[in-house]
């Protein structure tokens, strides 16, 4: 029978996404392997890839840490995680031929002792478990040990790949703190790296809704013709978190939600939101979009008037009393630290020129959303009475990232009756009532990603870069002038942000 006309059949293409995705023979080496992340995140991602049948049957899994375990105790800490943690129920046989590939290297990160074992527990589960000398190498430590860290992988001969297999380095942010810290970073990184070998983790861009923005915009044709300035008044992009900074006092304080969030997950969400559609959807394609993007990005001229930080006072969040920021324990009770940040930016190209992009985070906020609303102008002209109008707000395409993922629109409908009356409606498109499956977790997509050696949902350097030329003007504005407003917790945030928007003659969306 002939193939009808353009149509591949999907079994004879390995390109054909549909199909699982299953990563080959490796091992993955998680420095770090004792903090939150790791125990929270990335256990339970590599045990839900492995029940999923995502990973080959040989994966090795190797922890390095300061502590004084053998292989056992570490397979017992990866086993609580995964039963606390996982998304997916605990099957016996699958964690049993997970932890037969579990190994503990203890040591300090300039202890070459402990990286000599390490190069050897690599060649033994190579042998035993057919490894084939695939491994990445999760950096899951504050930037501050990553050049120790890469040299011992260098100095060890665990960074070159042997023949025919593979190593890669996985990064976690922060990737500096400033633009020159981050080149530093960069540079030390890239010492021993090749840029293709280094897959930067920022982990919204492993979120369903987030890589569901790009279909949305490109695989459809009813958006894309009012996406710009002609139709689009602003845009409003809105992290929120009702959580307060927990046990992350030694990360957070001097770090604030402007560096945590907004200069990667938050300017990520923008590039995808207002960059040009790539010519095909693959890392290269994808990053030469995304940066041309975000160095159209404006900051904008009066950073007095167009950026707003604040930080938690005490208040009321679900029904119980929490501190405010400064009475968090290990926090300098004079810290200036910012825990929200709202700034307005324009993206100075044709597309968008004259469209503010308000972008929001904080901690301790009414409630946790994530969402890009794409607000539009208003008809250009209306036929029908003032009044009959006076309920309708503006159209707006609201993308829900988390939770209750999603998409809505807004629009108006007349109110059934005999008068002329109109106002917002909302049609709803719920992943929940949708799709039967459910969306797996930011990092099972982003570790099985590294292991296929798929560098799309992989930020590069020079985004890194762009994000902090954004940011840097911003910190230091605030740096110099005054002290973040006080918000109680539990409310949508400094007085502040609210004028900024007014001014426009705008408001922040209650989601
Ligand atoms: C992290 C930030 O990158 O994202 C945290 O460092 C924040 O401060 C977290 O709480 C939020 O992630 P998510 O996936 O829960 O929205």
């Amino acid at each position: 029978m002939s193939e009808i006309s353009g149509w591949v059949n999907p079994l004879r293409d390995p390109q054909d996404r549909r199909l699982p995705r299953i990563a080959g023979p490796s091992g993955l080496v998680i420095f770090g392997v004792t903090g939150d992340l790791s125990r929270k995140k990335l256990m339970p991602a590599v045990y839900d890839l492995a029940n999923r049948g995502l990973l080959p049957p040989g994966f090795s899994l190797i922890g390095f840490a300061r502590r004084d375990w053998e292989n056992e105790d570490f397979a017992q800490i990866v086993h609580d995680s995964v039963k606390e943690h996982s998304r997916t129920p605990f099957r016996e046989e699958i964690w049993q031929q997970l932890a037969d590939g579990m190994r503990f290297i203890p040591g300090e990160f300039d202890d070459d002792e402990a990286f000599r074992r390490l190069r050897e527990t690599v060649d033994e589960l190579d042998a035993a478990r057919g490894t084939s000398g695939n491994f990445a190498f999760y950096l899951s430590v504050p930037p501050k040990f990553f050049p120790k860290v890469v040299q011992q992988l260098k100095k060890h001969g665990l960074s070159d790949a042997p023949e025919g297999s593979w190593r890669r380095a996985v990064i976690e942010k922060p990737f500096g703190h400033d633009l020159g810290s981050a080149q530093e970073l960069n540079q030390v990184v890239h010492e021993v790296f090749a840029p293709d070998q280094v897959f930067r983790i920022d982990h919204y861009l492993g979120k369903e809704t987030v890589q569901n923005i790009l279909a949305l915009r490109f695989a459809n044709t009813m958006f894309e013709p009012i996406w710009n300035r002609s139709y689009v008044d602003h845009v409003q992009i809105t992290m929120a978190e009702d959580i307060g900074i927990g046990g992350r006092a030694g990360y957070y304080d001097g770090i604030g939600s402007a560096r945590d969030v907004i200069q990667n997950h938050l300017l990520q969400l923008l590039a995808l939101t207002a960059m040009e559609e790539p010519g095909a959807f693959d890392a290269e394609s994808l990053v030469a979009e995304k940066l041309k993007v975000l160095k159209a990005v404006k900051v904008p001229a009066d950073l007095g008037r167009d950026t707003v930080r604040g930080q938690y006072a005490a208040g009321w969040q679900g029904g119980e009393k929490v501190v405010g920021y400064l009475q968090e324990d290990g926090i300098d009770p004079q810290s200036k630290t910012d825990t929200y940040a709202a700034v307005k930016l324009e993206v100075d190209n044709r597309r968008w020129a004259g469209v503010p992009f308000y972008l929001r985070t904080g901690k301790r906020l009414g409630r946790r959303v994530t969402e890009i609303a794409v607000v539009f102008q208003r008809a250009p002209h209306s036929p029908f009475d003032r009044t009959a109008t006076e309920e309708l707000s503006q159209n707006a395409l609201v993308i829900r990232v988390q939770p209750d993922e999603g998409v809505t629109v807004r629009f108006g409908s007349k109110v059934p009756g005999t008068s002329m009356e109109i106002r917002d409606v909302t049609m709803d498109f719920a992943y929940g009532e949708s799709f039967t499956e459910s969306s797996p977790e930011a990092y099972e997509r982003l570790i099985l990603d590294v292991l296929l050696g798929d560098a799309n949902l992989f930020p590069r350097t020079e985004e890194v870069e762009e994000s902090w030329r954004i940011l840097d003007p911003i910190e230091d504005h605030w740096d110099r002038h005054g002290r973040p407003e006080q918000y109680t917790a539990g409310t949508w945030g400094p007085k502040a942000a609210d004028k900024m928007l007014a001014r426009d003659g705008r408001s922040w969306r209650r989601p």
